[in-house]
């Protein structure tokens, strides 16, 4: 029998749940970058190209020799870091050990959340209209209906069971204020459904101070409900690890550390010592924080001169950026250049007139930008 005619052992039926992985798309542009005498400037992909803090580096080998099971929950001394961490930088309030959980990295909780909490057909999964592409794929894999909202208040509760929020967010850079947020809350425990936010840009505001859904000005004196979502790669270098956790409702994450123990879904041993040094240092968050600043004005001045406009973008590592023209022509254009960006259709229609500018690239990188684009 030829090789065609034999019948496939892939899961087709699951694939065909998915979109077409964005990115693949991007490939004849980024050859084309590449081709630049001088290399390509990528500014597509969010990625850090900063060191590991030397901090979370030692915490990490003096944990090396760690021979038995890390547990799902963590250990104790990773579960007070989360618990401190949570109460001191986002003020959130009465957090015990029952109200935090490590993941491993925040892109599989999103991905696989709606099926971890057993949705499926019938089940709505909202997300906002301009997003991260992975909170669709979350709702396509468990088979429940992904819809996408301009403002979540105005989204018909029936059948809606988990709402996501991501403020700051990718790839706009807009920051969802505190009454945003409260209203946003208070409409999802009116309607009972689970409000998720995605806060792995929290650290990162520039012209807003971010604030989170744990604050007691969003969420009042109770967690019900709500559940934050962060993430270490952006904050600490450390997307190479897989570090992130969730803080909030207890009887919520109670119930997804009994899934994730039955699916051996664990944080490794030496990565749950890197994320307490982590957690516990402020300089390197504040080092980093003015480096991206530096490559965010230099950027933002270069784009500008340019002809473009930057919408939003007052925080994440992204600018948001037009030149009220199809996003593949902008794309195409830079690729001339040396310079490769995200087209805005990667992160719903809504984007096509936009790309995403994302300054995680060495100092070096960013200045041959800059040459490249002056007029
Ligand atoms: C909005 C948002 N959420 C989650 C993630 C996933 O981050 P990680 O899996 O590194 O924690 C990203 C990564 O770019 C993101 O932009």
């Amino acid at each position: 029998m030829a090789a065609s005619d034999r019948p496939s052992a892939a899961p087709q039926s699951l694939r065909d749940r998915l979109p077409v992985f964005p990115w693949d798309r991007l490939e004849p542009y980024k050859t084309a970058a590449a081709a630049h005498a001088d290399g390509i400037v990528d500014l597509s992909v969010g990625t850090p190209v900063d060191s590991v803090p030397a901090v979370v580096r030692q915490a990490l080998t003096d944990a090396a020799d760690s021979p038995g099971y890390p547990t799902v929950w963590g250990t104790p001394a990773l579960r007070d870091a989360l618990t401190g961490w949570a109460a001191g930088r986002l003020g959130a309030r009465g957090l015990a050990h029952t109200n935090v959980l490590p993941i491993v990295g925040s892109k599989e909780l999103v991905a696989w959340l709606p099926t971890q909490l057993g949705l499926g057909a019938g089940d709505k999964v909202a997300y906002p209209r301009l997003a991260y592409p992975t909170y669709e794929v979350g709702a396509r894999l468990a088979g429940a209906e992904p819809v996408a909202y301009d403002d979540p208040t105005a989204l018909d509760p029936a059948g809606l069971k988990l709402l996501w929020l991501n403020s700051p967010s990718n790839p706009t850079g807009r920051v969802l204020s505190a009454e945003e947020l409260r209203r946003t809350v208070a409409w999802a425990r009116e309607h009972g459904v689970l409000v998720v936010s995605d806060e792995c840009y929290l650290e990162l505001g520039w012209d807003a101070d971010p604030v989170s859904v744990l604050h007691p000005d969003v969420c009042g004196d109770s967690l019900d409900g709500i559940v934050a979502v962060h993430s270490l790669s952006k904050r600490s270098n450390l997307a190479g690890y897989r570090a992130a956790f969730l803080a909030g409702d207890a009887a919520v994450l109670g119930a997804l550390l009994q899934i994730r123990k039955h699916s051996g879904m664990m944080v490794a041993a030496p990565v749950q010592a890197a994320m307490i040094a982590a957690l516990g240092d402020t300089a390197h968050v504040a080092e980093q924080r003015e480096r991206y600043a530096r490559r965010r004005t230099a950027l933002r001045a270069a784009f500008e001169a340019a002809g473009f406009r930057i919408e939003h973008s007052e925080a994440s590592l992204y600018l948001w950026a037009t030149r009220d023209e199809p996003c593949w022509d902008t794309v195409g254009d830079l690729a001339k250049r040396g310079i490769l960006v995200a087209p805005g259709d990667f992160y719903g229609t809504a984007g096509e007139r936009f790309v995403r500018i994302a300054f995680t690239a060495t100092d070096e990188r960013v200045a041959a930008a800059v040459r490249r684009l002056a007029p």
